[in-house]
């Protein structure tokens, strides 16, 4: 099947990167979420983005960004925003009973060969289709913020994903000039079970005091030659998010993945990084 017109459900951080990432490659995006405010939020959000990340660096003309603008259709109304799509993806809020709710409410709306995607950052795809009578065609495109920018598309196979779906769903990755690589499903995927794992020890050691926060950082980066430190990046995503993970992982994976004490202390001190303006940095 060809696909040509795409729903996004959530119009928040990923869900607006998504839509402007799928328009910019010539796809109509029927953009999703509650209220209209945040919609017009999210469209105000793209078209500030594709002005200053594109059209003031001369990687699309003004005309360009008009018509990718164009193509996202803003709607409260789900039922109405996935009649004639080929592909869903849904960008709410990281919860699993809000997505299997969702799955399962668009697995009976939707025709059988339209493929439902999630972009969740670690939950599993097979327990977050358990509750749809077509399984096969839930599979995990998980994006990276921001989308329109990053170079990584993770694909992930729910056991009961078919193959088809899979190779449908690369081949719609593919389109949008990502690099994909495919993940059998398992917490945390490749992506969000390394990144965590490296926070949390990065956590634990500045627990531990065997070094400063700065110094943890200054080390990761440029010994590796990662853009940014464990501790900064922790604050960009969200400690909050970070403690979710950790104790998501350890349910599913065991005592390996327990979140720093730090890391649990910093949460309850409502320490959670930029969105506080306070973390391991002050902002
Ligand atoms: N933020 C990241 O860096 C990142 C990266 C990769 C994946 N993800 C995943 O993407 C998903 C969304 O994350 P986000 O950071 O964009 O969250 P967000 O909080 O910025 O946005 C979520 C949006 O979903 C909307 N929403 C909630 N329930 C809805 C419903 N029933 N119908 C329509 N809209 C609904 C909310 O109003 C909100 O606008 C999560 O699963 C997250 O784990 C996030």
């Amino acid at each position: 099947m060809d696909i040509k017109n795409v729903c996004v459900i959530g119009a928040g951080a990923m869900g607006l990167g998504i839509a402007q990432l799928a328009a910019t490659h010539g796809y109509t995006v029927n953009l999703v979420d509650i209220t209209e405010e945040i919609l017009e939020k999210a469209k105000a959000s793209i078209d500030k983005n594709l002005d200053r990340f594109f059209v003031a660096k001369s990687k699309l003309s003004n005309e360009e960004a008009k018509n990718i603008l164009n193509r996202i259709h803003l709607s409260t109304n789900r039922d109405e925003a996935i009649k004639d799509v080929q592909i869903v993806i849904e960008a709410v809020f990281e919860d699993m009973a809000l997505k299997q709710d969702l799955l399962f409410d668009l697995d009976k709306k939707c025709k059988k060969n339209i493929i439902l995607a999630s972009n969740t950052s670690s939950l599993s795809i097979t327990d977050m289709a358990k509750k749809a009578t077509n399984q096969e065609r839930i599979v995990g495109i998980h994006f990276f913020n921001p989308a329109p920018v990053m170079k990584l598309i993770e694909l992930i196979k729910g056991k009961n994903t078919s193959d088809e779906i899979l190779e449908s769903s690369k081949k719609f990755a593919l389109s949008l000039n990502k690099t994909v690589v495919t993940v059998n499903d398992s917490p945390g995927f490749i992506t969000t079970r390394l990144i965590y794992v490296l926070c949390n020890e990065a956590i634990n050691m500045k627990q531990e005091g065997i070094a400063s926060t700065e110094d943890i950082d200054t080390a990761v980066k440029l010994a590796f030659n990662f853009p940014m430190g464990p501790l900064e990046l922790s604050d960009l995503v969200g400690n909050d998010i970070y403690l979710h993970i950790g104790e998501y992982l350890t349910e599913k994976l065991g005592e390996n993945y327990n979140p720093s004490p730090l890391l649990k202390k910093m949460v309850n001190d409502n320490l959670i990084g930029r969105k506080t303006k306070r973390g391991f940095y002050n902002y």
